[in-house]
């Protein structure tokens, strides 16, 4: 690589503040700026980070001649808004998940990505997890035969605050996009685009998804079975099922380190120490591929992503929960 990609962050919250922890596990980055829409939560993140630029507004990060690649790191709805003015401006871009609250803001972020032929990636972290990416090879070597199901569960118990991200409508809040798209990402990798999609959910008295059941089936008669909660706790593990055995993942299986291959009788176990804290293999991801000239990642591309979202706005139709910005 010529030189380091030299990332900008936009908001600075709690997951930026995790982002920029890894990035100083990723050998391709450096962290060179941060926007905020506060001119001093843009400074006292940069005191806490030791980083140099420190920007009020997003557009002066946007348009900052120092920065290669930019983390949206906002609530769910800006991030069309918030992708969109990094793309014109020719900036790469790795945005948190959900990509954006529904499909058709997708397709508009993905066109913009196209016709400005910039790099844009879902920061769907765990895909880039080691672990993660030897459950991949070993689905690739038969390990488990043919799958026919995907089960997989990521629920937390948030506070009861309204307001709050985890539950605010007018944030897009609700367990499905916040949580429930692992499960969905998880499926998706190991079995592709859902043909058929249906679920439960209980919509509390903030008006969002406070948990949520999820059955998505596929051709062939495969099943992905996912739960999701941001008012319950959840065990947090998955498993991949086939014809010839089964993989186990672990509670907090979408960043671990460790795998179960059970066949039979025989168990084998799979450790492989994640580095850092797990934020780093998605920022070498994005390295990789502007160095290879790519617009978009084979991991995870754009056309995924974009499947993902359909199946959400689908499962969400189901449930009638649409948010006020819809
Ligand atoms: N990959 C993961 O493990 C993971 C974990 C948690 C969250 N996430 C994703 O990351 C995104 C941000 O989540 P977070 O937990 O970091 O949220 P957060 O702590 O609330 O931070 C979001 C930041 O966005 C900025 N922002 C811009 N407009 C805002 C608005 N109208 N209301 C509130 N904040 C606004 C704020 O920064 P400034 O005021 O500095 O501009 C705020 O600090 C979400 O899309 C979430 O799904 C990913």
């Amino acid at each position: 690589m010529a030189h380091k990609v030299r990332w900008g962050i936009i908001g600075a919250g709690k997951i930026a503040r995790k982002f920029a922890e890894g990035l100083r596990f990723a050998k391709s980055a450096e962290l060179v700026a941060i926007g905020s829409r506060s001119k001093e939560r843009a400074e006292q993140f940069a005191a806490e980070f030791g980083v140099g630029r420190a920007h009020g507004g997003y557009e002066n990060l946007a348009s900052d001649g120092e920065v290669d690649a930019v983390y949206i790191a906002t609530p769910h709805p800006m991030h069309k808004s918030n992708s969109i003015l990094c793309l014109e401006a020719h900036k790469a871009v790795l945005c948190e998940k959900p990509f954006t609250v529904n499909a058709p803001e997708a397709e508009q972020v993905i066109a913009e990505a196209r016709r400005q032929q910039v790099f844009i990636m879902e920061a769907m972290w765990t895909r880039f997890i080691p672990v993660i990416a030897k459950l991949r090879e070993l689905l690739g070597q038969g390990a488990v035969g043919e799958v026919r199901m995907v089960m997989a569960d990521f629920g937390f118990r948030a506070e009861w605050d309204p307001r709050g991200r985890a539950l605010n409508p007018a944030l897009a809040g609700g367990a499905l996009l916040d949580v429930g798209v692992y499960g969905i990402s998880l499926a998706s990798m190991v079995l592709g685009a859902a043909q058929r999609v249906t679920g439960l959910a209980h919509i509390g008295d903030s008006g969002v998804d406070e948990q949520a059941a999820v059955v998505l089936g596929y051709d062939g008669g495969a099943l992905a079975v996912l739960v999701c909660g941001v008012r319950t706790d959840t065990p947090g593990e998955a498993s991949v099922i086939g014809t010839e055995g089964r993989i186990q993942l672990g509670r907090g299986w979408w960043h671990g380190s460790a795998m179960t291959l059970v066949r039979g009788k025989e168990r084998e176990i799979f450790e492989i120490p994640t580095e850092g804290n797990g934020f780093n293999y998605e920022a070498d991801e994005v390295a990789r591929c502007l160095a290879d000239g790519k617009t978009e990642s084979d991991v995870i591309p754009l056309d995924e992503t974009l499947a993902i979202m359909r199946t959400m706005d689908e499962i969400r139709a189901q449930w009638g929960l649409k948010y006020p910005m819809e």
